[in-house]
C-alpha cells in the first residue's frame, strides 16, 4: 500500500485489482468487441457516473475502423453504501437507439437492479441488438439475473472504490480497483 495509489485518510484499504491488471484485461475485452462489432457501428451508452474511466480506456483500445458512438444515461440507485432496489433514471441519452447496435457498459453489478431497469427501458427502444459490458460483478449479491456479454473481472462481495467507483462519490480517481474495509 503506498501514499499514492491509496488515500491516507483512516479507513482500512486493500488493493484488489492492480492499475496494470484492469488495463490489460480491458485491453482484452477491447479486442473482443472490436471483432464482434466489426462493420456494425455500435455505439457504447455508459451509466453514469461509475463507467466514464472504464468507458474512456475501452474506447480508446477498440479498432478505429468501428466507428464507435458514445452516449451516456444517469442511474442511481445508492446511497452510500446501501441499494434502493428503485433505480432512478436521471440523464437519458440523446442518441435514437432505434436500429443501433448498442453495448450498455456499467462499472459493477451487484443486485442487479440498475441494469435490469436500464436494459428494459432501452429494450423497448427497439435496438439492433442490446449487448452489457461491465467491469466488474459480485455475483454473489444478485438478486436480479442479468446477461453480462463482456465482463471484466468476477470479485467477492466486498464494498470496492476506484477506477471510476465511489463511496458517496469519493475516490473514483483511484487507478486501482481497492477495498474498503469497515
Ligand atoms: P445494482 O443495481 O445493485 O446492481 O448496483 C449497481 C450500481 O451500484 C453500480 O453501477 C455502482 O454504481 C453501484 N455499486 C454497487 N456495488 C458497488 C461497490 O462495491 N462500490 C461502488 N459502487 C457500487
Ligand atoms: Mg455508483
Amino acid at each position: 500500500m503506498s501514499a499514492e495509489r491509496i488515500p491516507q485518510d483512516g479507513i482500512n484499504r486493500e488493493i484488489l485489482i492492480m492499475e496494470e491488471d484492469i488495463a490489460k484485461r480491458v485491453q482484452e475485452l477491447a479486442d473482443q468487441i472490436s471483432v464482434d462489432y466489426k462493420g456494425a457501428y455500435p455505439l457504447f451508452v455508459g451509466i453514469l457516473k461509475g463507467s466514464f474511466i472504464f468507458l474512456g480506456d475501452l474506447v480508446r483500445k477498440l479498432d478505429p475502423d468501428l466507428q464507435a458512438e458514445v452516449d451516456f444515461m444517469a442511474v442511481s440507485s445508492y446511497d452510500g453504501t446501501r441499494s434502493s432496489r428503485q433505480p432512478k433514471i436521471g440523464k437519458d441519452l440523446n442518441t435514437d437507439i432505434k436500429d443501433r447496435h448498442v453495448i450498455v457498459v456499467e462499472d459493477i453489478v451487484d443486485t442487479g437492479y440498475s441494469f435490469d431497469t436500464l436494459l428494459r427501458i432501452l429494450a423497448a427502444r427497439n435496438p439492433a441488438s442490446l449487448k452489457t459490458c461491465a467491469l466488474v460483478s459480485k455475483p454473489a449479491r444478485r438478486e436480479v439475473d442479468v446477461p453480462i456479454d463482456y465482463l471484466g473481472f468476477t470479485i467477492p462481495d466486498n464494498w470496492v472504490e476506484g477506477y471510476g467507483m465511489d463511496t458517496d462519490e469519493k475516490n473514483r480517481g483511484l487507478p486501482d480497483i481497492v477495498f474498503r474495509k469497515t
